[in-house]
């Protein structure tokens, strides 16, 4: 559901690609890059990765597990203790507590040792086939691995908070949607609706188990067919502004084709007009050619309308093959991984200049 915009997504990379070239080239910074201090920067203290906005897949198992207690902490905060300041106060010392602990420990180079970590992960990643070197699709594979590990544990933690009557199920009275979420429409369609609350319930006995749960909160992933299907007409539901139950070409050009128009990659290359190529894309998911886009037929678009981790996973897998692989050869060797091991850590340190921020708030 979040939007990363492909030219920040563009200008970021560029940039990084400039700045490894120029510290490439200049042996002594490099060396001063890979030995500054070390400053912790778990992301649930940055920025707030319960928005249900996509935030990076963390690379190292070790990490991801901090990162977990400590999001544990601010979120039973948030679910259980909002209603009392005094104790509210206490928990914050807890979470202050846990957030130095982890602190002490990654930055302290002799315990938690990067190059000794890429070291010891380099043969997990390095599985299909283990021929001593990393391709995209390994390294994907391992983010996407650890993305839908992430995700399930965020997963048992709602579903600890939803399941009232603690039976290991949720049923659709058990499970209150988000405020923003009910203000949008009744409580039968749309997101965390009735009706996808039966999709995901895959035997049908109206109760949901941690695995369609976990898919009941993530519709866009790899799914069950009766979610997807459900998915496909929640997108139709949500452009159709004639409420005909498919999406005409003027629905489709106004609400759709924005987010869509470089599903068809040849596209892009294309010098046609952006007329001509919404009209070429509408036309090609239209298959029976009646004019109208059917659920089935806008099935195609769910991708690009709802990124699933996968999608996040190739994209990181992307990043970092094009700052890491440096002699190009499309795989990455333990040797360039370990030189450039700040890479794969780069949602979890920042740079000396930010550090004020936290201390400011802490004071
Ligand atoms: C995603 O983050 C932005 C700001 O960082 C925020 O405005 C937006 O509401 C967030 N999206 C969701 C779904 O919470
Ligand atoms: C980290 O591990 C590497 C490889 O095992 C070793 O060469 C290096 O000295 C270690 N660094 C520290 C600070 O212990
Ligand atoms: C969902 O399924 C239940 C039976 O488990 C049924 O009673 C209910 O009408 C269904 N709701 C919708 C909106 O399909
Ligand atoms: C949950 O139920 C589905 C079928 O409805 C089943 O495939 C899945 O294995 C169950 N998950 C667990 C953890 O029992």
């Amino acid at each position: 559901m979040a939007k990363a915009s492909p030219t920040v997504l563009f200008l970021s990379l560029t940039f990084v690609v400039l700045l490894y070239i120029l510290l490439a080239s200049l042996p002594h910074k490099a060396t001063t890059f890979h030995h500054r201090h070390r400053r912790l920067n778990l992301r649930s203290h940055v920025a707030n990765s319960r928005s249900g906005n996509h935030t990076a897949v963390i690379f190292d198992p070790l990490i991801a597990d901090f990162e977990q207690r400590f999001e544990d902490r601010q979120w039973e905060q948030d679910h259980f203790h909002f209603e009392n300041d005094a104790h509210d106060d206490m928990s914050h010392m807890t979470e202050w507590e846990e957030y130095m602990k982890a602190e002490n420990f990654i930055n302290d180079e002799d315990r938690f040792n990067i190059t000794d970590r890429i070291i010891q992960l380099f043969p997990l990643i390095d599985v299909s086939p283990s021929d001593g070197r990393v391709s995209a699709q390994e390294l994907s594979a391992w983010h996407l691995n650890q993305g839908m590990k992430q995700m399930l544990h965020r997963t048992q933690r709602e579903m600890q908070f939803h399941d009232k009557d603690k039976d290991g199920f949720i049923s659709f009275s058990e499970y209150e949607p988000p405020a923003w979420a009910s203000s949008l429409h009744d409580d039968k369609s749309g997101f965390w609706g009735e009706e996808h609350f039966n999709a995901s319930d895959v035997d049908g006995d109206g109760l949901l188990n941690i695995t369609e749960f976990n898919e009941f909160l993530h519709p866009s992933e790899e799914s069950n067919p009766k979610t997807t299907k459900w998915l496909c007409k929640e997108i139709i539901r949500q452009r159709d502004s004639d409420k005909d139950g498919k999406l005409d070409f003027k629905e489709f050009l106004s609400s759709m084709y924005e987010n869509i128009k470089d599903l068809d990659q040849d596209h892009t290359a294309s010098h046609d007009s952006s007329d001509s190529r919404s009209k070429d894309l509408f036309m090609q998911l239209d298959s029976n050619h009646d004019g109208y886009l059917s659920e089935d037929e806008v099935m195609p678009t769910i991708a690009k309308l709802h990124p699933s981790e996968i999608h996040y996973a190739k994209d990181q897998a992307k990043y970092i093959m094009s700052v890491v692989d440096v002699d190009n050869d499309g795989f990455l060797s333990l040797k360039e991984m370990i030189d450039n091991e700040y890479a794969f850590y780069g949602t979890v340190f920042q740079d000396e200049e930010d550090i004020d921020y936290y201390h400011d708030e802490f004071r």
